[in-house]
């Protein structure tokens, strides 16, 4: 019986990841979306099948390329991600909830395209809120099923930045939350599309159990550190 390589220890484990940004259609043709490109998402997927885990990506609307060897679901909006990762969390032993998910989608989705002509000079729109995905997988979770998720946020302030992080996660109710600052800061961008990434990683207590920066797939790494 060969011993499990070092670099081997997720084998057999099986893990869900979603990646990518969700698109909420107006019409045909026009969507409300976000900055996501999917990397860091894929980063954890490439990281995971290297370690010889068995993995499921739900991906929406990625600009990077995905590896062959995994099993991907296309989505496009949050209830298609919500539907599709409900069903497999269901055999899932890790969910990694990576995703960029629109908080609110339009209310009504016009069957023909919306003309300037019957909005005039200025158009209102009506959100409806989403799902929380990450909180309902939480919520329902099975027995042993460890779950991640992700914290977006634009604070620059380290402390402020922490007491988001920690107020979020005890709303999601999630094993752990990666804290990842983002947005356009003086020219640069961080954290969407970029290749580098700077986390923080909470526990349900609020407490900081391992921070990373560097490659999305060394980020990616440190996060699967967390599967015990
Ligand atoms: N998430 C989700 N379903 C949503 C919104 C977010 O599953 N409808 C998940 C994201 O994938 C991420 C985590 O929840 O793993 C946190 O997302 P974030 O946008 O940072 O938090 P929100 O709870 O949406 O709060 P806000 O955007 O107001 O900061
Ligand atoms: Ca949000």
């Amino acid at each position: 019986e060969a011993v499990a390589s070092a670099g081997q220890d997720l084998t057999g484990r099986r893990v869900l990841i979603s990646a990518g940004g969700t698109r909420e259609p107006l019409d045909p043709v026009r969507f409300l979306g976000n900055r996501s490109s999917g990397k860091q998402g894929v980063a954890l997927v490439q990281a995971a099948l290297a370690r010889g885990a068995s993995v499921t990506l739900i991906a929406a609307n990625l600009e990077v390329a995905v590896p062959t060897s995994v099993t991907t679901i296309l989505v496009s909006s949050a209830v298609e991600m919500h539907e599709a990762m409900t069903l497999a969390a269901d055999s899932a032993e890790v969910v990694i909830m990576a995703a960029a998910v629109a908080d609110y989608r339009p209310k009504t989705v016009q069957l023909g395209k919306i003309k300037k002509a019957d909005a005039g000079d200025t158009l209102t729109l009506e959100l409806v809120k989403n799902p929380d995905i990450l909180a309902g997988l939480a919520a329902s979770r099975k027995p042993g099923q460890l779950i991640i998720g992700f914290a977006a946020e634009t604070e620059t302030d380290a402390d402020r930045l922490l007491a988001l992080g920690r107020d979020k996660i005890s709303r999601k109710g999630c094993d752990f939350l990666v804290v990842n600052r983002v947005g356009h800061t003086s020219g640069a961008t961080e954290g969407f599309g970029t290749e580098r990434n700077t986390v923080t990683v909470l526990d349900r207590h609020g407490v900081i159990v391992n921070e990373a920066s560097g490659s999305k797939m060394s980020v990616a790494n440190c996060i699967l550190d967390l599967i015990r």
